[in-house]
């Protein structure tokens, strides 16, 4: 079933680069918009920008569209961590990589200048984590069934547990002619009813024990982050291959086809809005990570609809 509308996506009229916000002057005004905004994000709409709200020069946007980037193919994208300056998945000529390290780096700091006054509830909250440049065809591309990207499903990162955090990502669709292809399901509550149980939520809900929470203790103690995943977070990745496993929420779910068109820009948190991306190439990406703490509409996040559904607590 295929709804051909975008009902779930909103068209931000109010804010432009350069400048900012167009209507609201005072600092209450524009926190109270972009609190309104945040709500309706984390509601499972998709905010969504005609234009470049950040800056990008054009020299750099030209270099990324310049090639085919066929030796980066041994990879799924190109990523880069903010926090230690690291680019990953290139492997071509010094000289190439060094203008791509510089071009991601300048990337991240231009949407995360734009993130701190567009979303400022979120601001000094969040966990900044990787960008990515994907220059690939997404359409046909031969990836294993749990990497494809043209199935739908939920995020969840396997090295990075987010305890009940969210997962926020922000696109731009770089193509000079060719719209970004997605589907969408923006009702996380229709989809975790339908399918949660099959997934097996009441065994991850649980294991949510105590000899767990002490493991948990003493890894974190440690330092062992990647040991301490909430039963939500395993749940979480077991949904994301469970969901793309499945032929019948594949192929009958109501999704919506959204075409992202040429320097368009949305942003979407892509742990609650079910996706998956058609065809389109050459497309940017900055995820942050929001804590519980700083959502404004906390009853819509997936760690709580997923509580009420196995009636039990999923993160500690
Ligand atoms: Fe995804």
């Amino acid at each position: 079933m295929l709804k051909m509308l975008n009902a779930n996506w909103i068209a931000v009229e109010d804010y432009q680069f350069p400048g900012g916000w167009t209507n609201a002057t005072s600092s209450t005004d524009k926190e109270s918009r972009a609190r309104a905004l945040c709500r309706q994000l984390e509601a499972g709409k998709i905010l969504f920008f005609p234009k470049l709200p950040y800056e990008f020069p054009s020299v750099e946007r030209e270099f990324l569209l310049s090639r085919e980037w066929n030796e980066l193919r041994l990879h799924k994208n190109v990523s880069y961590r903010p926090g230690d300056d690291v680019m990953r998945g290139f492997s071509g000529d010094h000289g190439t990589e060094t203008h791509l390290h510089d071009i991601l780096r300048n990337y991240s700091a231009n949407v995360v200048k734009f993130l701190r006054d567009f979303l400022r509830p979120y601001a000094g909250e969040w966990k900044l984590d990787f960008a990515s440049f994907r220059p690939f065809e997404e359409e046909g591309r031969d990836l294993s069934l749990h990497k494809r990207n043209d199935l739908l499903h939920v995020d969840a990162f396997r090295l990075r547990p987010t305890r009940g955090g969210r997962i926020l990502r922000v696109f731009t669709n770089l193509h000079a002619t060719k719209p970004r292809v997605w589907y969408a399901i923006d009702d996380f509550g229709y989809v975790a009813e339908k399918y949660a149980a099959d997934a097996g939520l009441s065994r991850f809900a649980a294991k949510n024990g105590a000899l767990r929470r002490n493991v948990s203790r003493w890894a974190a103690g440690l330092g062992l982050a990647r040991l301490s995943r909430t039963p939500y977070d395993r749940f979480m990745l077991r949904f994301h291959d469970y969901l793309k496993e499945n032929e019948d929420f594949q192929a009958n779910s109501p999704k919506l086809r959204l075409e992202f068109p040429p320097l368009a820009t949305w942003m979407v948190f892509t742990d609650g809005v079910a996706h998956a991306a058609m065809s389109g190439q050459f497309a940017m990406e900055q995820t942050l990570l929001i804590p519980p703490q700083a959502l404004v509409a906390p009853e819509s996040a997936p760690y709580r609809i997923l509580e009420r559904i196995a009636a039990r607590p999923l993160i500690s």
